[in-house]
């Protein structure tokens, strides 16, 4: 899938992912991809392709948790996948851990657990919630990159949604896309007026020259007839100039979902379809067409970002570790030394002791906050 990829580029996707799996990305922003568009603009669908994995999709308001997506490339292993997301039932461990993990091999119960986890995360139903749930596909048939699929953009609240429920979904989205260290993957559908993609203009407005800015057009099978010419020249770029640039994939639509096409089925179906296009045709030379070219132009565009993201990530951790060492230092050289200092030190400490014993004795596990 991806042979012709440069072997350099595993090491910062790493980098980042070890950052982030101690945590780190609540105080630093980690360079990432996030997907944006629409409810049923066809997110879901686009990661799908490119991660060979069945996620939850369809009509009506599917994501509702952020969705991290991480995608390895190992050989010599089986398709392995682990869920893991901050559990809002149970108790935190010992550690103030509450971390649910899944381990499985079967991939056919990718959405079973993510839907499981959703509905632990933001009820069951139609809400939606900040949580992220983080999914980690290890193949040899992946690419290595790491998305982030967002609940869709929505106008009208269905039926249970709270009224500001547009409003909350933007705020969230906001909240990943505001970053510079985000790059803004926005999906649109070919038979929707690009002009009025409220995602887009989201992504114009918090980054204007372009710099982190992709487009995807989607459904180009359910374009409406003749207006190829216009859509042509929107992913040529000649419509709204972006400076990333624009690609046209097709995915699975809900009747060759329901046919059981495969995932690598639908991308030989790709191919064809765009080889017998009269109009689009000419995009797969021009290596703007296919799921293919997209992983490609994507993995090129996260590492070419986490370059150029790494001095600011390294400028707010010795930031962070500046933070945390004046902290220490309190501390660092244990009691003080003369008589009065020592004795209200000892008083602190064994104050301090104490409210442990009683928080642990009421039956809250405070242990971390209080150390
Ligand atoms: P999301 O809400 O943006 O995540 O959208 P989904 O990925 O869930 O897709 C919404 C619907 O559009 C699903 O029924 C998909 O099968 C369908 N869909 C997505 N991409 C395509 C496409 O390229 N062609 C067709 N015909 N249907 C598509
Ligand atoms: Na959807
Ligand atoms: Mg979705």
């Amino acid at each position: 899938f991806h042979h012709h990829l440069d072997e350099n580029i595993r090491p910062y996707i790493d980098l980042i992912d070890t950052l982030r799996s101690v945590g780190v990305q609540n105080e630093v922003s980690l360079p990432t991809i996030v997907v944006i568009g629409d409810q049923s603009s066809g997110k879901s669908s686009v990661l799908e392709a490119l991660s060979g994995v069945a996620l939850p999709r369809g009509s009506g308001i599917v994501t509702r948790c952020p969705l991290e997506l991480r995608l390895r490339k190992v050989t010599g292993v089986k398709w392995k996948a682990v869920l893991t997301y901050r559990s809002v039932k149970s108790r935190p461990d010992k550690q103030g851990n509450n971390l649910k993990t899944f381990e499985f091999e079967d991939s056919s119960i990718v959405e079973k657990h993510v839907t499981d986890a959703q509905n632990e995360l933001a009820g069951k139903g139609v809400g939606i919630c900040d949580d992220l749930i983080t999914l980690e596909v290890m193949s040899k048939d992946v690419c290595d990159l790491t998305l982030i699929d967002l609940p869709g953009i929505v106008r009208v609240p269905v039926a249970g949604q709270p009224e500001d429920v547009g409003d909350q979904i933007k705020r969230l989205i906001m909240k990943y896309i505001m970053k510079r260290e985000t790059i803004n993957l926005v999906v649109v559908p070919c038979n929707i007026d690009i002009a009025t993609t409220e995602a887009l203009r989201m992504a114009q407005n918090v980054d204007p020259e372009g710099i982190r800015t992709v487009a995807i057009l989607t459904k180009p099978d359910l374009i409406d007839k003749g207006t190829e010419k216009g859509i042509l020249k929107v992913v040529q770029n000649k419509v709204i100039h972006l400076r990333k640039g624009y690609t046209m994939v097709k995915c699975r639509g809900q009747q060759q979902i329901n046919d059981r096409i495969t995932l690598e089925e639908a991308l030989e179906e790709e191919k064809e379809f765009f080889q017998n296009h009269d109009t689009f045709r000419c995009l797969l030379s021009e290596n703007k067409a296919t799921i293919k070219c997209l992983a490609v132009k994507l993995t090129k565009d996260l590492v070419d970002h986490i370059k150029n993201s790494l001095q600011r990530v390294d400028d707010q951790v010795k930031k962070l570790l500046w933070d945390v060492k004046n902290e220490l230092k309190e501390c660092e050289g244990g009691p003080p030394q003369d008589p009065k200092g020592a004795k209200q030190f000892l008083i602190k400490t064994i104050k301090k002791f104490n409210d442990i014993v009683t928080s642990m004795s009421s039956g809250e596990l405070m242990l971390n906050e209080n150390l």
